[in-house]
C-alpha cells in the first residue's frame, strides 16, 4: 500500500474510533532490515539490557545500544510516509516519545485491556498521543491478535480501568488477527486495547515494534529514566530532519519520575 496520505474518511474514522489499520504500509526492504535487527536485539540480550536500565537505573547503566541506535529502527521511527500521516492526524508539531522492539514467542500470555496515554493524572485528552504498532511479519489467525475498543479513547480513564476484564471479548470490540506483512496499526494512545493470546494454536513468532508520538503543546511524562539520552542519540544519529525540529526535542517533556513515586 505504502500510503503517504490518508483520505478524509480515514481521518474521520481515526477521530471517531481511535484507530486505523494500514495493511502493507511499510516498504518490504525496511521491514526485512528491521526484522533482522529485532532478532539481534532479542537474541544478543540488547533488549534485556535496555529493560534492566529502564527498570533499575541505579544498578544498570544506559546500554551502548538503544532502539534508535539500530539503523533500520531509526529509519522506521522517522519513516517519512508515517510522519506525514501523523501530521494529518495531529498537526505538524509532534515529538517522538519512545519505541519498543520485541519478538513475541507464540506461547506468550495475553496482555489485559489497557491504554497507553501518558498523563500523570488522567484528566483530559486535549493533545493526542499516537502509537504506531508495526507488525513486521503480519499476524495470522493462529497467532495472538490485537483487540481494540472503538471510541474508548474519548473516555478519560486510568490505564488499568479495564484490567479486571483480562483479555475477555467486550461488546463492540474489533479483533484484528489477520494482517499482511509490513502492516501498521495506528492507535490513539488512550484507546483501550488488549493482546489476546491463542494458547491452543502453535503460531509463529510475532515481530512487533511500536513507536509513539505526541502532539506538542503540553509537557509529556517520559516513561524511561534514560529518555534524554535516547533523544540525544536519535539526534546524534541524524534521524531528525531540519523541517521537523520538534521530533526529538527534550523541551516537550516533563521530568522523569520513578514509577513508585508517581
Ligand atoms: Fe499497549
Amino acid at each position: 500500500m505504502q500510503l503517504s496520505k490518508l483520505d478524509d474518511e480515514s481521518i474521520a474514522q481515526f477521530e471517531r474510533d481511535g484507530f486505523l489499520v494500514l495493511p502493507r504500509f511499510l516498504p518490504r526492504d525496511l521491514v526485512a532490515d528491521v526484522a533482522a535487527e529485532v532478532d539481534r536485539w532479542v537474541d544478543t540480550g540488547l533488549r534485556v539490557q535496555a529493560i534492566a536500565a529502564a527498570v533499575d537505573p541505579d544498578t544498570h547503566k544506559v546500554p551502548d545500544i538503544l532502539e534508535p541506535d539500530l539503523p533500520a529502527h531509526g529509519e522506521l521511527i522517522a519513516h517519512k510516509p508515517l510522519l506525514e500521516i501523523l501530521e494529518q492526524l495531529m498537526g505538524s508539531r509532534f515529538v517522538f516519545h519512545h519505541m519498543h522492539s520485541d519478538r513475541h514467542e507464540p506461547n506468550r500470555p495475553g496482555k489485559a485491556w489497557h491504554h497507553d496515554y501518558e498523563q500523570r493524572v488522567q484528566s483530559n485528552r486535549s493533545h493526542p498521543m499516537i502509537h504506531a504498532l508495526h507488525y513486521l511479519d503480519g499476524i495470522d489467525p493462529d497467532m495472538a491478535g490485537l483487540a481494540v475498543l472503538p471510541g474508548s479513547h474519548l473516555e478519560v480513564a486510568e490505564k488499568t480501568a479495564r484490567a479486571h476484564l483480562g483479555t475477555d471479548v467486550l461488546p463492540g470490540e474489533v479483533f484484528i488477527e489477520d494482517l499482511p506483512p509490513g502492516s501498521t496499526v495506528l492507535l490513539h494512545s488512550a484507546l483501550f486495547h488488549a493482546r489476546r493470546a491463542k494458547p491452543q494454536c502453535p503460531g509463529r513468532p510475532r515481530y512487533f515494534v511500536d513507536a509513539s508520538y505526541c502532539q506538542v503543546g503540553t509537557l509529556w511524562p517520559p516513561v524511561k529514566p534514560y529518555w534524554r539520552e535516547m533523544l540525544n542519540r536519535a539526534r546524534h544519529n541524524g534521524l531528525a530532519d531540519s523541517d521537523r525540529p520538534d521530533l526529538f526535542d527534550e523541551i516537550h517533556f516533563s521530568d522523569y519520575i520513578k514509577p513508585e513515586q508517581r
